[in-house]
């Protein structure tokens, strides 16, 4: 059975969870492949509200295993943490259920020390990242001082390591920022009470998945995060320190591309972001207030308030090309009624040149302003609408617009956070 991807078309936050759920009942694997909590969905279980950052939204079905791929950057204390979130609401995870690869690389203490200070030093060119510690473990990945979960497993090679690192680390802690220095003893203390309890949940997740998909078994490959976030193919440098990108899948768990026949973009109907760095459809007067009060425009990880802006078909353009999307699944509607108009970017313009496609270079990208065409708005809560068929005029011309300037036929539509908001268009997303 082939594997399917969800990706973020945008900057994250674009509902992915949501589409991960529509999806959840036929899948066997829901397999997380890059980025680490700097990510967060929220659950709702037993009546409670579960925030989770790492563990993939399969968790709460029975009939799924949840993944953790290479291509994570893994803080083991948050993933326990998670777990015992979990156990408090009375869902105990069986370990065969939650499962990780030992080739993940572990964010540590002093990439967490290393991410204040330096984007404390960056001061008004600071990123504006989720200070978990996600760039200086991916930093430590590249260069390869990196420490892995399956260092964990022999206290031995984790001392030597954590020596070797924490050598260099302390000098640039000390020397240049001021800080005191990390003493190996304590992380050890710490990391070695974390490797006992892993140790039940670490895997060969390629060679699972690899025997999952040739009993035939359903596979899904969540990104985090959005295509604009990536490391290579986004607005460079605000951008996180992995890939979202669908290829990047691949790599991270371990599979062939011939093994995914489905990709399955996720975009919001409006846009966000957080953090610093161009939004070309960025509305800071009173209509993006609305859509960010509407929408409920909050970060799930800092609580940050995101930055709301009209529907861009340039960039869904470019995230249908870079991630070779074979669906579209458009999330949040119901946040567009009651607005006379709406606004939808079709190109930039930047200096004397108009660009339908995203621009080349960062600086164009930078400078670029926003080429609308006005679509007419509706004001009927979408909210209880169970069909596609019974979306009003406006609402379906709105989204027949926004799938012919993106080039992607749309699969579904949701209109609010249950299962039952998720309405499905004609062709629906492939079975
Ligand atoms: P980092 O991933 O913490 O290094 O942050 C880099 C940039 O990515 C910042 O602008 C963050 O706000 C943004 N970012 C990281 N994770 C998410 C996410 O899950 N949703 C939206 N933005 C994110």
């Amino acid at each position: 059975m082939p594997a399917s991807i969800v990706v973020g078309t945008q900057w994250g936050d674009e509902g992915k969870g949501k589409a991960t759920d529509y999806l959840a009942d036929r899948m066997d694997f829901v397999v997380r492949y890059q980025g680490g909590n700097n990510a967060g969905h929220t659950i709702l279980a037993e009546g409670h509200t579960l925030k989770l950052q790492l563990i993939p939204s399969g968790i709460l079905y029975p009939h799924i295993t949840s993944v953790i791929a290479d291509g994570v950057v893994v803080d083991p204390r948050v993933l326990l943490e998670e777990v015992d979130g979990l156990a408090a609401l009375g869902i105990a995870i069986d370990p065969s259920r939650l499962v990780v690869s030992g080739n993940c690389h572990m964010i540590m203490p002093y990439h967490l020390e290393l991410e204040k200070v330096t984007e404390r030093f960056l001061g008004k060119n600071a990123l504006g990242t989720t200070k978990r510690g996600i760039g200086p473990a991916y930093a430590d990945k590249a260069a390869r001082i990196g420490l892995r979960i399956q260092d964990l497993f022999d206290e031995k090679i984790l001392r030597q390591k954590l020596d070797v690192v924490l050598k260099e680390k302390n000098q640039v802690l000390t020397r240049v920022y001021g800080r005191l220095p990390i003493t190996a003893g304590l992380i050890v203390d710490d990391y070695v009470r974390y490797a006992e309890r892993l140790r039940p949940h670490v895997v060969d997740t390629s060679k699972l998945i690899h025997e999952g998909l040739r009993a035939g078994k359903n596979v899904l490959l969540e990104g985090a995060q959005g295509t604009m976030l990536d490391l290579d193919k986004g607005t460079y440098p605000f951008v996180t320190s992995s890939n979202p990108v669908a290829g990047y899948a691949l790599a991270s768990v371990g599979i062939g591309p011939r093994e995914v026949d489905r990709v399955v973009g996720i975009t919001k109907a409006y846009v966000t972001r957080v953090g610093a760095g161009p939004l070309p459809t960025e509305d800071t007067g009173s209509e993006g207030e609305r859509l960010g009060a509407r929408g409920r425009e909050f970060g799930t990880v800092t609580g940050r308030k995101r930055r709301c802006g009209w529907f861009d078909a340039v960039i869904a353009r470019y995230a249908a090309r870079v991630n070779g999307l074979t669906e579209l699944f458009v999330t949040k509607l119901d946040v567009l009624s009651g607005f006379e108009t709406l606004k939808v970017c079709t190109a930039y313009r930047a200096g004397d040149e108009m660009f339908e496609e995203f621009p080349p270079n960062q600086s164009l990208f930078h400078d670029a302003e926003p080429v609308y065409e006005e679509l007419e708005g509706w004001d009927e809560d979408l909210g209880r609408v169970r069909s596609f068929g019974d979306l009003p005029s406006p609402a379906r011309k709105y989204l027949d617009r926004l799938q012919d300037l993106a080039g992607v036929s749309i699969g579904v539509v949701s209109v609010g956070p249950a299962r039952e908001q998720s309405l499905t268009a004609k062709g629906g997303i492939a079975q």
